[in-house]
């Protein structure tokens, strides 16, 4: 019973879209089980670059069956934006090969109008959401008040629930926020709409999934955000609102514990973050300038949902380790090699030193970060564009070098690096 789990070690943005697409070739079911639309995921085929939120990377393939899990929060505008935009493509998406869990949670325009509005209301200590309404809508499952897609199969008690939903949030809005409330009707009616197009697509993809893996198909899930922004053992309150680490799989696609075959972690070879909260190894000025791109291109440092330029910064080991122990990597994937070419000497931060001491693991976690200073280790860098290297004894021996010192801090092979953001910039590690 094959699962493999592909999860972002950072801040998210690792790159995770191009190595699901990769993996999805072998791929049965692939399938998402956290998150909604405040991801981004980029896979370019070709000349083709895909910007995907919400569907699964796994659904450029043509064989797979694409599941959104029960631990989603779903936006029906994305999605249907998300569907026209691949058919219009060429890329075959219909409710036979795209299915959505019966107990995913809907984002409505309440939740969105919320997000913002608490946004606005802490100040100085912004989170820096993604504006989609994610938190709120989180908030609203926990608080047994939410909508979930099966609410969408009976028309008439949808329509009650959703007003009174609207209703509710409309009240917050204007009680606390001070902000506008929300139209009940025009809110119930697009939403009416977005339920007899979206019909067809709800299932249990539990069960789906459940008797995929019985009959031996491989399964492959998709996590979004990363270890980093995980609701508990992120950069708390810096963090989204889902769980983003390989655990929270079996719950977020509603299956028993199955045997993992590979929890594969993708990293960045160096690091970004969107939004606010700590980031020890955070560099500005030119270096800086030189890891975020000029935003020209469709690979450089901006944020695929928002736009924003992403904050930078060198690899941080302390971090990485912390973040495979919390998901039990079995095997790392290095994006972005190709963007470290020409830099003179590259810095990995080995270790923390906090009052004196240097520290190789987190006392408590990374909520609180403050205390730390990274320690770096200089290595020489490479002049050599990688992006036409497809063989591992063909990357200039520095690559090679930092690539194998990585690994040494992690304790986890890395079996894969990117040199460029099409699916072929690939390169097996060997020897
Ligand atoms: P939210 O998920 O929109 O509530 O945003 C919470 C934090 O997570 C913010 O700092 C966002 O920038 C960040 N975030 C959410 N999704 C992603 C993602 O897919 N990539 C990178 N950062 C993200």
């Amino acid at each position: 019973m094959p699962l493999d789990i592909v999860v972002g070690t950072q801040w998210g943005d690792e790159g995770k879209g191009r190595i699901v697409d990769l993996l999805a070739a072998k791929a049965d079911i692939v399938a998402r089980f956290n998150g909604g639309d405040n991801a981004g995921h980029t896979v370019t085929v070709g000349d083709r670059t895909f910007k995907l939120h919400l569907i699964p990377s796994g659904i450029i393939h043509p064989h797979t069956i694409c599941v959104l899990g029960n631990g989603m929060v779903f936006n029906p505008v994305t999605f249907l934006h998300e569907v026209e935009m691949l058919q219009s493509a060429g890329v075959a998406v219909d409710p036979s090969r795209l299915r959505i869990s019966h107990a995913a949670h809907l984002i409505t325009p309440a939740h969105r109008a919320l997000d913002q509005a608490q946004e606005i209301a802490r100040g100085k200590e912004q989170i820096g959401t993604t504006g989609r309404g994610i938190g709120p809508a989180y908030t609203s499952k926990t608080a047994r008040s939410g909508l979930r897609m099966e609410d969408m199969l009976d028309t008439t008690e949808f329509q009650r629930k959703l007003c009174r939903h609207i209703e509710e949030i409309n009240s917050l809005l204007i009680k606390i926020y001070g902000a506008e409330p929300l139209e009940v009707k025009t809110v119930a009616r697009e939403y009416a709409n977005y339920a007899a197009h979206l019909q067809p697509y709800i299932d249990d993809t539990g069960m789906l999934i459940h008797r995929g893996l019985q009959k031996g198909q491989r399964v492959l899930a998709e996590g979004a955000q990363g270890t980093l922004l995980d609701l508990d053992h992120g950069t708390y309150p810096y963090v989204t609102s889902s769980a983003a680490i390989a655990p929270a799989v079996f719950n977020g696609l509603g299956i028993g514990v199955h045997p993992v075959e590979r929890v594969i972690g993708v990293t960045k070879s160096f690091q970004t973050r969107v939004g606010a909260g700590p980031f020890p190894t955070e560099v500005f000025g030119r270096t800086a300038e030189r890891l975020r791109g000029t935003g020209k291109n469709p690979w450089d440092e901006f944020g695929t949902t928002t736009g924003r330029p992403r904050r930078v910064g060198w690899l941080d080991s302390v971090l990485l380790r912390y973040a495979l122990r919390v998901n039990g990597v079995t095997e790392l994937m290095v994006t972005k090699m190709d963007i470290l070419s020409g830099l003179t000497t590259l810095r990995l931060c080995v270790a923390y030193q906090s009052a004196g001491r240097t520290i190789q693991e987190l006392p408590l976690g990374p909520a609180n970060l403050a205390p730390f200073e990274p320690v770096y280790e200089e290595l020489p860098g490479w002049e050599e564009d990688l992006r036409e290297v497809r063989r591992w004894e063909d990357l200039p021996e520095a690559a090679r070098a930092y690539v194998r010192r990585v690994e040494q801090f992690c304790g986890v092979p890395v079996r894969r690096v990117s040199v460029g953001p099409e699916r072929s910039q690939v390169v097996e590690v060997s020897g």
